[in-house]
């Protein structure tokens, strides 16, 4: 009998093709995601799902979809939005599509530093709004990276190429937290593995890269955002989960920090009344870490692979479990 697979959204490229020659195919036709209701209904005798990092994918659902569900194959490197135990537990593997997203988020969390440090965005809004006068000697004073403190939490592969971008282009001193000892790191890019509070209080410019779980859930608390320094600039293309928002909000009122830019946030989207939408001191991107061409086609190839080779009972491409 022929499997069949649900993909909650459209995906670039020629990738589906492959899976439809090889299963039934159902692709939710909307620009934005099913709603939990719809993916109740939609999972149901699914051999395969094809999510993205907005469907909550619970043990619950799993159930739902039914004995046959073999294979969840989710089309971002992170993948809090699955619980991967429950999925475990019943013999279903889960795929993400880590490496060729590496460089555009890298790229991203660089262009949010520079946005934030440089006031790029209400800068440009002004001249946008026709309310540019003149060349200000004392305007739009931004904070320089060039020789000062890099500060990585969570030294991965986007930690460590984020890195390599600001410690090789702009000369920065690197502190890093890490699990595990790097001394790749150490040796190529003169790093430092540290412990957070000083890595917080010894850098200028922080950038978040850690998985989202339990352990790293508003990791930079009111407390963790305290230890910074005032002229700091905080960068997050990670989860918006690992920073507790409120205290980011009150830490850019006060002006305890210098900005922030974020590309991720919660909810996604923000509200457009929230405070950190509204605020001059934070840039926020619409989760655009890995939306290049390249990286969004790649992606696509290797999350129908993780499907294909799931639905035949072989190891995934690229397996969570
Ligand atoms: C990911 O892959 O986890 C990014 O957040 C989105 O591409």
């Amino acid at each position: 009998m022929t499997q069949r697979v649900w993909v909650t959204r459209e995906i670039p490229g020629e990738s589906l093709d492959r899976l439809r020659s090889a299963c039934e195919v159902d692709v939710w036709p909307e620009a934005t995601p099913p709603s939990a209701e719809t993916l109740r209904e939609k999972v149901v005798g699914c051999a395969g799902l094809l999510t993205m990092l907005s469907d909550a994918i619970t043990g619950e659902l799993m159930d739902v979809a039914g004995e046959q569900l073999k294979v969840v194959s989710n089309y971002a490197v992170g993948f809090n939005n699955i619980d991967v135990d429950a999925a475990k537990s019943r013999g279903i593997s889960v795929g993400n599509t880590p490496d060729v997203l590496t460089d555009a988020t890298a790229d991203t969390a660089v262009a949010l530093l520079f946005a934030a440090s440089r006031h790029v965005v209400p800068a440009a809004k002004q001249v946008q709004a026709g309310e540019w006068k003149t060349w200000e000697p004392t305007g739009w004073l931004g904070v320089e990276p060039g020789g000062k403190t890099l500060g990585i939490i969570g030294m991965g592969r986007i930690g460590k190429a984020t890195a390599e971008r600001l410690v090789r282009g702009w000369g920065m001193k690197l502190l890093y937290t890490s699990r595990r000892d790097q001394s790749d790191v150490d040796n190529e890019l003169g790093g430092q593995r540290v412990d957070l509070d000083t890595l917080l209080s010894q850098s200028d410019f922080v950038s978040v890269h850690v998985a989202l779980n339990e352990q790293t859930r508003n990791l930079l608390d009111a407390e963790a955002i305290g230890r910074m320094p005032s002229h700091a600039v905080l960068v997050n293309t990670a989860r918006g989960e690992i920073i507790d928002q409120d205290a980011l909000v009150d830490a850019l009122e006060r002006r305890a920090i210098f900005a922030a830019g974020l590309d991720v946030t919660t909810p996604e989207p923000l509200p457009g009344d929230h405070p950190l939408v509204k605020s001059p001191h934070c840039v926020i991107l619409p989760h655009i870490g890995s939306a290049t061409d390249q990286s969004r086609h790649a992606m696509a190839e290797i999350a129908v692979d993780n499907v294909l080779a799931g639905l035949s009972g072989k190891p995934l491409r690229c397996s969570v479990t």
